[in-house]
Parts: C-alpha cells; sequence; structure tokens
C-alpha cells in the first residue's frame, strides 16, 4: 500500500491519505527553525508522494501560508493546501479570540489568497465555530467565497454533529477537521459516523498526539522553554507518567509489527476508515519518510480488536 490519492469526501480533490501538516514550521512547537530547510521537506514531501498540506492563518501569524507559498510558487499543480481562518490575531501575534461575522470570513480570506499568491484556495476551513454567530451565517459567507471562484471546497474544523449538520445544510462540507489518534478517541461518539452519513471526509490532526505517541517526549523538560505543548495540560509531568500506559502500548504493538512507534500510531488511525485522511506534522525528512512507512503496517481486524482493548479508557489531562 501507498499513499495513492483518493477522492477528498464529496470534492473532485485527489489526495493521498496522508498529508503533511505545516504548522510546526512557524509556530506552537520547539525546536530550531530554518525556513530554506523546511522548503526541503516541503519539497521532498512531494516527491514521495504526499499531495495534500495543510496550514492555517493563524500558524505564525501568516507565515505559515507564506512559507507554503515560497514553497509551492512553482509546483502548485502538484499540490493541493488546505488552509483556515476562524481564530483571530494582532500584529503582534496577541489572540483575539474566535470570529465567523460574515465581514470577517471574506477580509480574512483575501488575505490568506494575498499571502499563498493563489487566485483559489483548495480547502478553505472554518478554524473553530464562533458560539456568538450561528454556522449558518459563517459558512454562508464561505458559499459566496465559492461562487465568487475563491473558495474551492469547504471544510469544517472541530465542528459538533449539530454543527456539522446545519454547515452541511448551506452548503457541502468537503472535510471536517479534528483530533483524532490512539489518545483523542472522542470523535467515534458520533462525529465520524456523521461525516460518513453525509460524505463529509474526516481529516485527522496531531495523529501523533502531537509527537507524544511517537514516544519522543518522556517529560516536560524534554520539550523546549518557548514550546507550547508545556502549557497544555496533557502535557504535565502527571499527564505524561500517566499517559505513558499509551507509549508502552504502542512500543509493544511496534516491537511485534518490526515498525517505529508513529509507524504503528499513523497506522493504527488509518485502520479505521478508507474515508479517514490525516496531516502528521513534522519539520524533518527523515521523520516524514518514516511517517509514510505507517503504510507497510497492517493490522487484522483482531489484531485491532485487542489493540482496543488493551487501550488505556481515560487519557489524563485536557486537550487543550
Ligand atoms: N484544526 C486544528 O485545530 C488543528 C490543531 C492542531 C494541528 N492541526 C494541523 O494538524 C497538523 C498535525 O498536527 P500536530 O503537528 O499538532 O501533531 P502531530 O502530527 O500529532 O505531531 C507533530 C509532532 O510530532 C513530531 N513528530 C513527527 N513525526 C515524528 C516521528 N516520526 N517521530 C517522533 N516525532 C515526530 C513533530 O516534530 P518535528 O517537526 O520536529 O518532526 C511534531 O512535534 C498540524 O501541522 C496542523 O496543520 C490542526
Amino acid at each position: 500500500m501507498t499513499n495513492i490519492p483518493k477522492t477528498l469526501g464529496n470534492s473532485t480533490l485527489q489526495v493521498g491519505r496522508i498529508g503533511l501538516g505545516c504548522m510546526g514550521m512557524s509556530e506552537f512547537y520547539g525546536g530550531t527553525r530554518d525556513e530554506a530547510d523546511h522548503i526541503k521537506t516541503l519539497h521532498t514531501a512531494i516527491d514521495l508522494g504526499i499531495n495534500h498540506f495543510d496550514t492555517a492563518d493563524i500558524y505564525g501569524n501568516g507565515h505559515n501560508e507564506e512559507l507554503v507559498a515560497k514553497a509551492f510558487s512553482d509546483r502548485w499543480d502538484k499540490v493541493t493546501v488546505a488552509t483556515k481562518f476562524g481564530v483571530r490575531r494582532g500584529a503582534d501575534g496577541e489572540w483575539l479570540g474566535l470570529c465567523g461575522r460574515p465581514g470577517y470570513v471574506k477580509e480574512a480570506c483575501e488575505k490568506s489568497l494575498k499571502r499563498l499568491g493563489v487566485e483559489t484556495i483548495d480547502l478553505y476551513y472554518q478554524h473553530r465555530p464562533d458560539p456568538d454567530v450561528p454556522v449558518e451565517e459563517s459558512v454562508g459567507a464561505m458559499k459566496e467565497l465559492v461562487e465568487e471562484g475563491k473558495v474551492r471546497f469547504i471544510g469544517v474544523s472541530e465542528f459538533s454533529t449539530e454543527q456539522i449538520r446545519a454547515a452541511h445544510a448551506v452548503h457541502p462540507i468537503t472535510a471536517l477537521q479534528t483530533e483524532y489518534s490512539l489518545w483523542t478517541r472522542h470523535v467515534e461518539e458520533g462525529i465520524l459516523e456523521a461525516c460518513r452519513n453525509l460524505g463529509i471526509a474526516f481529516v485527522a490532526y496531531s495523529p501523533l498526539g502531537r509527537g507524544f505517541l511517537a514516544g519522543a517526549i518522556p517529560n516536560r523538560e524534554a520539550l523546549d522553554e518557548n514550546d507550547w505543548r508545556r502549557d497544555n495540560p496533557r502535557f504535565s509531568d502527571e499527564a505524561l507518567a500517566e499517559n505513558t500506559r499509551f507509549v508502552e502500548l504502542i512500543r509493544d504493538i511496534a516491537t511485534q509489527k518490526g515498525a517505529t512507534a508513529a509507524q504503528v500510531a499513523l497506522a493504527w488511525v488509518l485502520a479505521q476508515g478508507e474515508d479517514i485522511f490525516m496531516i502528521p506534522g513534522t519539520r524533518r525528512i527523515e521523520r516524514l519518510k518514516e511517517n509514510l512507512g505507517a503504510w507497510k503496517v497492517q493490522f487484522t481486524a483482531e489484531e485491532l480488536a485487542e489493540i482496543r482493548s488493551r487501550l488505556p479508557q481515560e487519557t489524563a489531562g485536557s486537550r487543550y
């Protein structure tokens, strides 16, 4: 099995089920950032068969979209890029809250188009629903963007089943992007089913549990001073100590399969359904290759049932 392109939900986009999340190339996770190096990673991803890339206007407060634009300016025909709006930031990166007002949707889209240097965004997500604006109004504005030729397909992120249905009634939703991995399985309680019923692709973000499930983060000290995860409840020392049970299980399976922990974590998500796509993030070429190796890890129905029976029921620490 390889990363053969597949139709994304109800769209005409053909994308590999393993895409690449670009967020860490601009912000949130520690380690060094080197633009030339990241562009090399993005180009190598295409060479390795990845054609779907995920960014957002808030990643690096615009920087991530600009980086993607630099990398793909001479190869837009080989990629599908998704970006997002809906979380406002100020000029210095300060967080200004959620916004789904129609006027803002239009404004944010113009800015993303400019940063990306394209006339049309392949897949445009509302990053989060705005509790003060009915989703019908926000998606109504997105529908107009489609009619104006500025957006090809519409996605939503972290919407509830009710919000997905309400949005889909205004304009067909192509993809729902939400966190899904061995330690984050809440979407199994209705959300995956709703997507299936409506023909909406499910795009799993943070499928490696923000790196934790790959086994590379034993404690909080392993994270750089400026790493966003240091303040995330799941990455407190207490939570990490408790959540190590996930890594132990994954390592055990990895040994049986002759694979790495990251490959097992990703293969498990792939095994949850042909209609599930994912966008693991990495800045490093060697990890990109390793992550694509998830395709080599296959599970029988019995093995999947056994993994499920051994998984801890609870994950320590909230997601945000
Ligand atoms: N819609 C939303 O609200 C939302 C929220 C979060 C993320 N996202 C999107 O989803 C994408 C992926 O999520 P994510 O980056 O949060 O989490 P992730 O894909 O679960 O994990 C990424 C982290 O794992 C590390 N990593 C990657 N491959 C590895 C490997 N083989 N071994 C060990 N460590 C590895 C990366 O570090 P290196 O870079 O150093 O390799 C990075 O720190 C993001 O890039 C973003 O586009 C969307």
